[in-house]
């Protein structure tokens, strides 16, 4: 194999791999988002759902739902209690998503809104309850006010449990209202209230990813327009945010999530705010005025589109608009007042047919005439070569879109087949959005698939082919991203967590080791010539890393069988004597990483010797070879 190292042949764009960002498995509520309380504020459709009453002894105590729905609350419910535990105790116990993740010695913040609304002097005694019964943190707090008022107290587990529930006690005598009731782990991301799991969002930014696309998915369209994702139903006071159902709320038999709820808590600010911390640039997708096309397919009339449109403008104002402005303002009020510098945006996820194509060029108009820098992101959806897909494609070509957003969930040989994608793609059209990828072992959306070795490795195969041909990919993230254990709709995805553990699959260490090895050129990397696509089952790609002067080389052999190959840097400057090599590799193509054996297949780090500027590889049988050298 020839580098030519003194030849690039195109520049890297810094988003080349980012991440797809889903509420799918419980992705944010339940997940990321680091509430521990499910249904804290009585708005499921089951207004108690999640929530259990606990009597002991002789106590009286009753819990009624209250709805102040008619003064239009986005958060209308919140519950009456009456209790007297004179004679034994009454409380709500709730038991989380799937329990709640406890860890002995951490501290836990309790908050709730209260209204007293007599003169009586009920309490409140919280707990932390372990799967014995056993009482693992307490405290207590005494409601002040009148009025609806947040109090807090916070509480330090004596013990680590997976699946502790919560208990609040209603000590005394007399009636209390109460909302909102929340239980956050102080060490969330960066200890932010109302914030994120930090070993999840730890994953992502050991990503190093070039973007951060968010909110979804179909979860943009919502089953019916009526639960669309809505920006701005997401921001503001945490407890103004109107939730609605997730479409991802499934009575799958094998995956019931009858209980999955949007609550929003994770909302657009709280996405910006990741995006930044994770030096990701945010890439939100907006609704266009089509419900998903696989559910209702419901579309909001030509004559009533300017709401959808108006809310990709003012969303732009909300993160990049100075503090003058309505939406800019918003923002500084939330804590940032500096801006979030967004520079892309998507307009419909997996729509299709022609109501998409007359949608579309009335957002684009309104957007590039307001904000010309702006660059969109429109779909051809998720059928690669089929003809709905073609269809668009055509279209969004001859309408000079700036990205096309092109899915792909199938099987591995798809991906081997196809590392020649986009080598005679159309260098002058649109650029492209590889935006949801994933090898399905079994068949797409089949609950059997498994994010095994064989999968990762031919998405590593690939994305050589997207990586030499970054002059037109611009960027790429696989779909989806998390999975809760217990709380899964979709397989497979890239991280996988429980209450209280993570793990990157194989399929993540292969998007970890393009992200963090980007560079910012391209440089060919060829055997007689030829781009290597597959020839004696290899698949290689090149880049420059101008910022450190190295040269990278990812070599994926998809044989059985070991390989010796020999590397030729042709270059006028002087290269290394020595490099670094990742090896990412199995023995066994089923091989899966686990909560038991979570880092099974991850890559191991060695260093190797060059031989003047050769490099001399015996590549393991089923492996992905990255190599880092010095060129000066
Ligand atoms: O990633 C899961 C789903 O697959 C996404 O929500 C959707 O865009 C695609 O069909």
């Amino acid at each position: 194999l020839t580098v030519k190292a003194d030849k690039p042949t195109a520049t890297i764009q810094p988003t080349m791999w980012g991440i797809f960002f889903e509420d799918i498995n419980l992705g944010a509520d339940g997940g990321i988002y680091a509430e521990l309380v499910k249904n804290r504020s009585f708005e499921f459709n089951a207004p108690m759902m999640g929530w259990k009453e606990q009597k002991e002894g002789e106590a009286f105590g009753s819990t009624l739902v209250e709805n102040r729905l008619e003064k239009g609350a986005t958060n209308p419910r919140y519950i009456h209690v009456t209790a007297n535990s004179d004679k034994g105790k009454y409380g709500l116990i709730n038991e989380g998503f799937r329990g709640m993740g406890i860890k002995q010695g951490e501290t836990y913040d309790f908050s709730v809104w209260t209204r007293k609304t007599d003169a009586s002097s009920l309490t409140l005694h919280i707990e932390l309850i372990n799967t014995k019964g056993e009482v693992i943190g307490k405290a207590d707090l005494t409601p002040t006010d009148k009025d609806w008022k947040k109090q807090s107290v916070s509480l330090t587990a004596t013990a680590t449990e997976p699946k502790a529930k919560l208990a609040v006690w209603f000590v005394g005598t007399g009636n209390l209202d109460l909302d909102m009731i929340s239980l956050f782990p102080k060490n969330t991301w960066k200890q932010r209230p109302n914030g994120l799991r930090a070993d999840l969002v730890q994953l992502l930014a050991d990503m190093k990813p070039g973007f951060l696309r968010f909110p979804g998915g179909c979860i943009v369209e919502g089953r019916e327009l009526s639960t669309r994702y809505q920006w701005k139903k997401t921001v503001g006071e945490v407890q103004s945010r109107e939730m609605v159902i997730n479409r991802w709320n499934t009575e799958f038999k094998h995956r019931p999530t009858p209980d999955y709820f949007q609550t929003f808590g994770l909302g657009f600010y709280e996405y910006f705010l990741l995006a930044e911390d994770i030096g990701a640039e945010p890439l939100p997708i907006l609704n266009c005025g089509m419900a998903c096309q696989f559910n209702s397919a419901e579309v909001v009339p030509m004559s009533e589109i300017d709401p959808f449109i108006q809310d990709a403008l003012d969303l732009i104002e909300f993160a990049n608009g100075s503090t003058d402005t309505k939406w800019g303002k918003l923002r500084a009020d939330m804590g940032h007042p500096k801006p979030f510098n967004l520079k892309l945006l998507g307009v419909g996820n997996e729509q299709w047919g022609p109501q998409y194509l007359e949608r579309l060029p009335l957002f684009t108009k309104a957007i590039k005439e307001k904000y010309p820098t702006i660059k969109l992101v429109n779909s051809s959806g998720t059928d690669p070569n089929g003809e709905r897909f073609d269809y668009l494609n055509k279209n969004l070509r001859s309408m000079n879109v700036d990205i096309i957003d092109e899915h792909y969930y199938r099987a591995p040989d798809w991906f081997l087949q196809n590392a020649h994608r986009y080598d005679n793609y159309d260098r002058n059209g649109p650029k492209i959005f590889a935006g949801e990828y994933a090898a399905q072992s079994v068949a797409t959306v089949s609950p059997d698939n498994k994010n095994n070795w064989k999968c990762a490795l031919a998405e590593a195969a690939f994305m050589t082919g997207l990586e030499r041909n970054a002059d037109v990919v611009h960027m790429a993230s696989y779909a989806p991203l998390f999975a809760h254990a217990e709380g899964w709709q979709w397989t497979p995805d890239l991280i996988w967590f429980d209450n209280l553990r993570s793990y990157g699959t194989p399929n993540y260490y292969v998007q970890k080791l393009y992200s963090v090895h980007k560079g910012t050129q391209v440089v060919p990397l060829v055997q007689k010539n030829e781009a290597v696509a597959g020839q004696n089952d290899l698949y290689a790609s090149s880049v420059l890393d101008k910022n450190t002067q190295e040269l990278v080389v990812k070599i994926v052999n998809t044989s059985d069988k070991s390989q010796t190959t020999n590397v030729v840097i042709e270059s006028a400057k002087k290269v290394g004597k020595t490099g670094k090599l990742w090896i990412l590799k199995s023995e066994n193509l089923e091989s899966v990483n686990s909560f038991e054996d979570p880092t099974l297949v991850s890559p191991a780090e060695q260093s190797v010797t060059l031989k003047g500027k050769q490099i001399s590889l015996t590549l393991a049988p089923n492996s992905f070879s990255v190599v880092r050298v010095k060129l000066s």
